[in-house]
């Protein structure tokens, strides 16, 4: 089914039937698997840029620095890597799991200084579970995955990397060329990026100051419930986080309850300010597949937009971009102590028509369930080498 066909069900109230199985939870890349070398001096260090962005770091599979629909992980990432990383040039294929790359081929022409990371789809894992809601959920991963990248770019001080999420293909869906650490040097002396900004270029978003590697590979999404309204400081700059990396592509709001049940949105100068007045949570949680813990959350950050006549491309923009500017959301608010979930799966959540505006513009693309308790404590997984696993395991949601 095409991908306008596919996001029209899965905004439907048609409900998914019974599991299927899922498949291999990685690519079977041909070939030995291959460790990834220590980086030498002005090498890019691509073994701690996976590690903090896509490998497992649990027996299951399931805990990684991406957040992911169910768990289920659907993404799969090759590498084109060029001179200056310290893998010998070509194509490769890698295994979150073990940790460890395949060599896929020669890159045709060679490739440029650095690595670009390309990621692919195998929606089977994610519809396994959601069936006919699994299209939206899997673009909306891979926006998280590619966010995930950038951070981990950021923790080890690369220059911000080319960000290609334009929608135009799905093979690769995204991809993210990181310059080796020799082109980031030249880029900070002269103050100039290393590399002219790609098409939909990287989001200046994101923390203030970079993320610490231990910080990203605890990043953990709180089990519901979620209760308690976040202080206004941290709401605004969870939703200021989302904004700017959400560029443009989708609107941004918050619904809060009691004392003064509304939905916000960032306002001129960083202000919040009312979109409208009125309890959503609870017509949230039936349109989020009827998840009544919603309705309890202390806030609920909501980007929408991508109308009804969208095309493929757009689709697949905005649903990167929105899952992109979701997992930065996310660890805005795990710096502010506050608990976030995100919320992926949307049925007939026609805010814009809700609100009393022309229906079919402006559907719920995605989410983030928040509450001011501070999430427990997670002491980041010591950086000892990742064990071969064979996860078969699956999230609740
Ligand atoms: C696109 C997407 C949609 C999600 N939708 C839901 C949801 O509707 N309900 C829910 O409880 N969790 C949802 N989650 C959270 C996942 O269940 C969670 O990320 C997964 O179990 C892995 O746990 P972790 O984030 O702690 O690593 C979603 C996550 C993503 C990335």
């Amino acid at each position: 089914m095409d991908l306008v066909a596919a996001l029209a069900r899965a905004r439907s109230p048609q409900e998914p039937g019974p599991d299927t199985p899922a498949g291999p939870p990685v690519r079977a890349w041909p070939g030995p698997p291959r460790p990834l070398p220590r980086a030498g001096r002005g090498e890019l260090d691509l073994e701690l840029l996976l590690r903090l962005s896509l490998a497992a770091s649990d027996g299951s599979g399931r805990l990684r620095p991406a957040a992911s629909a169910g768990a289920l992980h659907p993404v799969d990432a090759r590498l084109a890597v060029g001179p200056g990383c310290p893998l010998p040039p070509g194509r490769y294929g890698y295994d979150p799991l073990r940790h460890r790359v395949h060599r896929l081929a020669p890159v045709p022409g060679g490739a440029p200084p650095g690595v670009s990371v390309e990621l692919s789809l195998s929606p089977r894992r994610t519809a396994s579970h959601y069936g006919h809601r699994a299209r939206p959920l899997v673009l909306l991963d891979a926006g998280h995955a590619a966010a995930a990248l950038w951070l981990a770019g950021r923790a080890l001080g690369t220059a911000p990397p080319q960000l290609r999420m334009d929608g135009r293909t799905e093979e690769p869906v995204a991809a993210l060329h990181f310059a080796p650490h020799e082109d980031c040097a030249r880029a900070t002396a002269d103050g100039s990026p290393a590399r002219a900004p790609a098409t939909g270029g990287p989001p200046s978003s994101g923390p203030a100051t970079a993320p610490a590697p231990g910080e990203l590979l605890a990043r953990r999404s709180a089990p519901p419930p979620l209760r308690g309204a976040p202080p206004r400081d941290a709401l605004r700059d969870v939703l200021a986080t989302a904004v700017e990396a959400g560029a443009g592509e989708l609107g941004w709001c918050a619904a809060v309850g009691e004392p003064r049940p509304e939905l916000l949105e960032l306002g001129p100068g960083g202000t919040l300010r009312r979109l409208a007045a009125g309890e959503a949570r609870p017509t949230l949680a039936v349109w989020a597949a009827g998840q009544g813990w919603i309705a309890d959350a202390g806030a609920v950050l909501l980007g929408y937009g991508c109308p009804a006549d969208a095309g493929a491309r757009r689709i697949r923009r905005t649903h990167l971009r929105a899952g992109f500017a979701v997992q930065l959301a996310q660890l805005a608010a795990l710096r502010h102590g506050l608990a976030a979930r995100p919320v992926g799966s949307w049925q007939q959540a026609d805010l814009g028509a809700a609100l009393g505006a022309a229906p079919g513009r402006d559907w719920i693309v995605h989410g983030l369930a928040l509450g001011s308790a501070p999430t427990a404590p997670v002491p980041p997984p010591a950086p000892a080498p990742l064990r071969p696993t064979h996860p078969d395991e699956k999230g609740p949601s």
